[in-house]
């Protein structure tokens, strides 16, 4: 997967470049990661970026022309990298909300369009005419606004770069997620046997694999059921699943 992001604050992207399972995936190669700062495309003795909105209002808005010129420079990279034309993301409130939908379609396109180019806003957003020229797509991780889209581009390569092949040591373990089939997660517990005076549920010692997979699915839906009870609409449950809840109300009305 190749990137990059259009960001006025780059060193923010160390997070995700120098620490856990995304920096791995960059030092392996399965990622190619850049990071383009706009001031570099700016003119003048101050490399102005921002500019006071037309029609007043408060706070400052970012000059098309930098941002145009940061987008062609990393397209120009894309070529002479990868060979294709990459689309652009651009992370804001206004955006389609980021979810494992959405992530999964993401993931899907990077085989054709071999990666992409994030922008992230600052101040009171970008000139609409640079996104009407140059954006594709536009992304929000929900309904509250951040002082930038640095934070939300990261939560969208951390999600995307996780689910690459072979970025995770256990090969499982993105598959067995929360919201990949539509549940919620099920409790885990790990040493020692007992903490504070509670006890890690027996049949998780037991080692009996169909009884653990049986818990640890009553466990799921009944806290999705709880906590998030519309995603069981699109939930899809197989023979064995639908037995087993059956046993669990003969049980509770017996
Ligand atoms: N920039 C500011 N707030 C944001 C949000 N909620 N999602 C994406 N980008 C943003």
């Amino acid at each position: 997967m190749w990137c990059a992001v259009i960001s006025l604050f780059p060193e923010m992207f160390n997070a995700i470049t120098q620490h856990g399972i995304t920096a791995r995936a960059i030092q392996r190669g399965l990622v190619k990661f850049h990071s383009i700062n706009p001031r570099d495309f700016a003119v003048g003795n101050y490399r102005r970026v921002d500019e006071r909105p037309f029609g007043g209002g408060p706070g400052m808005v970012m000059m098309a022309e930098p941002l145009s010129k940061a987008i062609q420079y990393a397209k120009q990279l894309a070529q002479q990298e990868i060979g294709q034309d990459v689309p652009v993301i651009y992370m804001s409130p206004q955006g389609k909300t980021l979810n494992e939908q959405a992530v999964c379609e993401l993931k899907q396109s990077l085989p054709h369009t071999g990666g992409l180019i994030i922008l992230c806003g600052r101040y009171e957003g970008v000139d609409e005419r640079l996104i009407q020229r140059y954006v594709d797509a536009e992304y929000s991780i929900g309904d509250y606004v951040l002082t930038g889209g640095e934070l939300p581009a990261m939560v969208l390569l951390d999600s995307l770069i996780r689910r690459l092949p072979d970025s995770m040591s256990d090969a499982q373990s993105a598959e067995q997620d929360s919201f990949v089939d539509g549940m919620l997660d099920c409790p885990q517990y790990t040493k020692p046997d007992e903490f504070e005076g509670l006890a890690v549920p027996d049949v998780l010692k037991s080692g009996h694999h169909a009884n653990i997979e049986k818990w640890r699915f009553l466990q799921r839906y009944q806290r999705t059921q709880a906590r998030r009870p519309e995603l069981l609409q699109h939930v899809v449950l197989s023979k064995q699943q639908q037995k087993w809840l059956k046993e669990l109300d003969n049980v509770s009305s017996g």
